[in-house]
C-alpha cells in the first residue's frame, strides 16, 4: 500500500505512539482517522495534523460505538484500507498485591481493552475493507496491532498486560489467515520501552537503570521509530501473520 493512500484508523491515536504514526501518515499524504477516550490532548493533536485528520471519541471496547464510528470515519477519509491498533492500557498490579489478590475487574478490564478492544475493531475494519476493490497483489488493507515485549517476558506486576498482549501475538496468525481470503494482511508489532506518556511519569533514577538495559542504543524508543515500523508494514506486502520485535535487544528481567 502506498501511504499516500492509506486511510487509517488509528486507535490511542493522540497520544504516544498512535499519535507519531498519526503524524507519520500525515506527512506522508495519508488520511487518518484517531479514536480515543482521551479528550484532553485532542485539540493539540488535531491542531498539529490539520485537516488530513479527524477525531472518533470512542471507546475501543465498545462494539455499537466502534462499528457507528468506522463506518463513519471510512465516509470521512472517503474509505478505508488500515487499521492501526494503538490504544492500551498498563493494568500494572501483582496477583497478590499488598491490599490482597488482584480484583478480578482489574484483571478483566485490562484484556478488555488491549486484546478485545483490538480484536473489536480489527474486524469492523476487516468487515468494511473486504468491499474495497483489491489493489496490488489483490490487497484491500492493513491490519497492525501493537502487543509489547512482555507478551514474550512479562514482568511481576504484568500478569494482565501480559496476558492481554500475549492474545494479540496469538490471534495475528489465524487472524491473517482467515482474511488472506479476503486480501486483508495482519502485522503485529511488539515495541520494547518507548518514551511516551505512559513512561513520561517516571523518576529519573528508574528512566536511567531502564535506559542502561536496553544493550543497543542504550536509550528508550522513539516513537517515530514505531511509526516508520508501521509505514514500512504497510508497504511492504509480503510481511503477513508476524510479529515484529523493536526493542533494542531488551529482554525484560522478572523485576
Ligand atoms: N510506551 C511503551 O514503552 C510501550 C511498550 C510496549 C507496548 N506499548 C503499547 O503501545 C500502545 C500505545 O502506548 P503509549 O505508550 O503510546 O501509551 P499512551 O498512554 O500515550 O497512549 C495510549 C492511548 O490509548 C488510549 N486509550 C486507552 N484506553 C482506551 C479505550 N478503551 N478506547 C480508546 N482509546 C483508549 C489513551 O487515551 C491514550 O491516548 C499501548 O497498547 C501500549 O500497551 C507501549
Amino acid at each position: 500500500m502506498q501511504l499516500e493512500q492509506t486511510k487509517a484508523v488509528i486507535t490511542g491515536g493522540v497520544s504516544g505512539l498512535g499519535f507519531a504514526v498519526a503524524q507519520h501518515l500525515v506527512a506522508h499524504g495519508a488520511r487518518v482517522a484517531l479514536f480515543d477516550i482521551n479528550a484532553e490532548h485532542v485539540e493539540a493533536a488535531l491542531a498539529k495534523l490539520g485537516s488530513q485528520a479527524c477525531f472518533f471519541h470512542t471507546n475501543v471496547s465498545d462494539e455499537g460505538q466502534v462499528s457507528t464510528h468506522v463506518r463513519e470515519a471510512a465516509a470521512k477519509m472517503g474509505g478505508l484500507n488500515a487499521a492501526i491498533n494503538c490504544a492500551g492500557i498498563l493494568g500494572a498490579g501483582r496477583i497478590l498485591g499488598k491490599q490482597g489478590p488482584m480484583p478480578l475487574a482489574q484483571f478483566a478490564r485490562t484484556v478488555e481493552v488491549n486484546l478485545i478492544g483490538s480484536f473489536n475493531v480489527a474486524k469492523t475494519a476487516a468487515e468494511h475493507m473486504q468491499h474495497n476493490d483489491p489493489g496490488a497483489d489483490g490487497e484491500r488493507g492493513v491490519i497492525v496491532n501493537t502487543a509489547s515485549i512482555a507478551a514474550f517476558e512479562g514482568q511481576i506486576g504484568q500478569a494482565a498486560y501480559s496476558a492481554s498482549k500475549g492474545g494479540l501475538v496469538s490471534m495475528t496468525l489465524p487472524m491473517a489467515r482467515e482474511f488472506a481470503r479476503i486480501g486483508i494482511r495482519v502485522m503485529t508489532i511488539a515495541p520494547g520501552v518507548f518514551h511516551t506518556p505512559m513512561v513520561d511519569g517516571m523518576p529519573e533514577q528508574v528512566y536511567q537503570s531502564l535506559c542502561a538495559q536496553v544493550p543497543y542504543p542504550s536509550r528508550l524508543g522513539n516513537p517515530e521509530e514505531f511509526a516508520e515500523t508501521v509505514a514500512f508494514i504497510l508497504q511492504n506486502h509480503y510481511l503477513n501473520g508476524s510479529v515484529i520485535r523493536i526493542d533494542g535487544a531488551i529482554r525484560l528481567p522478572p523485576k
